[in-house]
């Protein structure tokens, strides 16, 4: 089985890892990949988004299965470009259909999916610009903070809170009239608060059957103690130690369930992950968004925890075939820290040569925005490298990652000390 992996992340390397463990694993490719990947598999130096190359690959690398990692390339429809194509339709896909990833790709989509399907959000109304004046009334209408929100894709960006009213009206125009988020701000979704500690749940399905998969709990915040500028995720945990068993038959009773069973409803094919970012308010798990992926850092605490050989798990989802499958979890925790370019979320450089010692350590390196070049492996990006370990509790495995941190160095090197701080 030859496999090509979409994507170049955290989450793409742990993937890689996970499949290269495979018996039944033939050729791994990763397009474009990172310097992990390119240890245990082919890198193929294309953009996610280039289907046209992305078929050439597919066919003279006699590519048998395609992981899609990244939202991008899903929201633009490439299972759609191949099951569309005669000459690579029989290659599957996972990752769901563009008709189905617009539960990512449009919030104002994600809503009215979950209000037709009794799946408990915030309340909410959506505006374009012609509908200013309302926007501005309806906000009148709320408590503080308020809550709003570019419809489209926006580099996690598109999310505002601002606690003054004035400042939320100046922000409402600025997304719709001054399209702040370029066009995903042409529609702003404007929503109640809610308030309470998040958790994120994930489900594998072929469209018919499902897995529920471990929660995770990631760190967004640049800052220790959850300050300052939003990233992609600092570090992540899993599993998630107040989500017990009650909480949990919850989320699957009023959120997972009519989740799936919407999607059969509303014809909506979806064969891949399903991330579900929640929120506890009180007792009850509120959703806050869908991603039609798995998360990053989330993938690099969840797939350490899977037992099964991946690519029987990615073939039952292939073959509509999910319900054969007897998932084995890892009961421990696992948890993982990000390290970071310096002035990252900001502007940070690039291209700093990384240092990493990988002989006698209990703990998983898995790259990110890493590249080779002339035999050195040096930073590509914001966030460079993830180290994850396994503990019987989410302090044990915590300090195995930061103890192995020791034997990682680049300069500038960042990373939060504080990870699992409000647990
Ligand atoms: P999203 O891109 O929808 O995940 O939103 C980004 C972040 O904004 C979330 O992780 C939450 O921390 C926060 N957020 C989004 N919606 C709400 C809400 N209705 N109430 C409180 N916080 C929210
Ligand atoms: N860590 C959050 C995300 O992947 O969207």
């Amino acid at each position: 089985m030859n496999i090509l992996i979409l994507g170049s992340g955290g989450r793409e390397h742990t993937f890689a890892w996970k499949l290269h463990q495979s018996p039944k694993l033939g050729k791994l490719f990763v397009l474009p990949g990172n310097a992990g990947t390119a240890e245990i598999a082919e890198n193929i130096p294309v953009d996610v988004n280039d289907f046209d190359v992305i078929k050439e690959v597919a066919l003279s690398k006699d590519i048998n299965m395609v992981i899609v990692g990244p939202e991008d390339p899903l929201v633009n429809g490439v299972h759609d470009f191949f099951l569309n194509d005669p000459e690579i339709s029989h290659i599957p896909v996972i990752g769901p259909q563009k008709a189905a990833a617009a539960l990512e790709g449009s919030k104002k989509f994600a809503k009215e999916f979950m209000m037709r399907h009794e799946i408990p959000t915030a309340a909410y109304q959506s505006f374009t610009k012609e509908k200013l004046e309302e926007g501005f009334s309806f906000l009148e209408t709320l408590t503080p903070p308020y809550v709003l929100k570019a419809d489209g894709l926006a580099a996690g960006k598109g999310v505002l809170i601002l606690n003054d009213l004035k400042e939320a009206k100046e922000e409402l125009k600025a997304m719709l009239v001054n399209s702040k988020f370029g066009n995903a701000s042409a529609t702003v979704v404007i929503e109640e608060f809610l308030s309470g500690i998040e958790l994120s749940v994930f489900v594998l399905t072929d469209g018919e059957n499902y897995k529920v998969l471990p929660t995770a709990k990631d760190y967004k915040r640049i800052g220790e103690n959850d300050a300052g500028l939003n990233t992609g995720g600092m570090g992540a945990i899993s599993p998630v130690p107040f989500a017990d068993k009650e909480f949990l038959s919850k989320i699957h009773q009023r959120i997972v369930k009519p989740t799936i069973e919407g999607l059969k409803k509303d014809n909506l094919p979806y064969k891949g992950f399903i991330f579900i970012g929640l929120i506890k308010v009180d007792d009850d798990p509120i959703v806050i968004e869908y991603n039609v992926r798995m998360g990053d850092p989330e993938t690099e605490v969840v797939v350490p925890r899977i037992q099964n050989d991946l690519v029987d798990v990615f073939e039952a989802v292939g073959n509509g075939t999910l319900d054969t499958i007897d998932l084995k979890l890892d009961e421990r925790t696992a948890a993982t820290v990000m390290t970071v370019s310096g002035g990252y979320p900001e502007a940070y450089e690039k291209g700093k040569e990384i240092m990493l010692n990988k002989e006698e350590t209990d703990s998983l390196f898995f790259h990110a925005g890493t590249i080779l070049k002339e035999g050195y492996v040096l930073t590509n990006g914001g966030r460079v490298m993830a180290v994850t370990s396994f503990g019987n509790d989410f302090k044990e495995a915590l300090q195995k990652s930061y103890q192995n941190m020791e034997k990682l160095h680049f300069d500038g090197m960042y990373y939060r000390k504080d990870i699992g701080f409000d647990l």
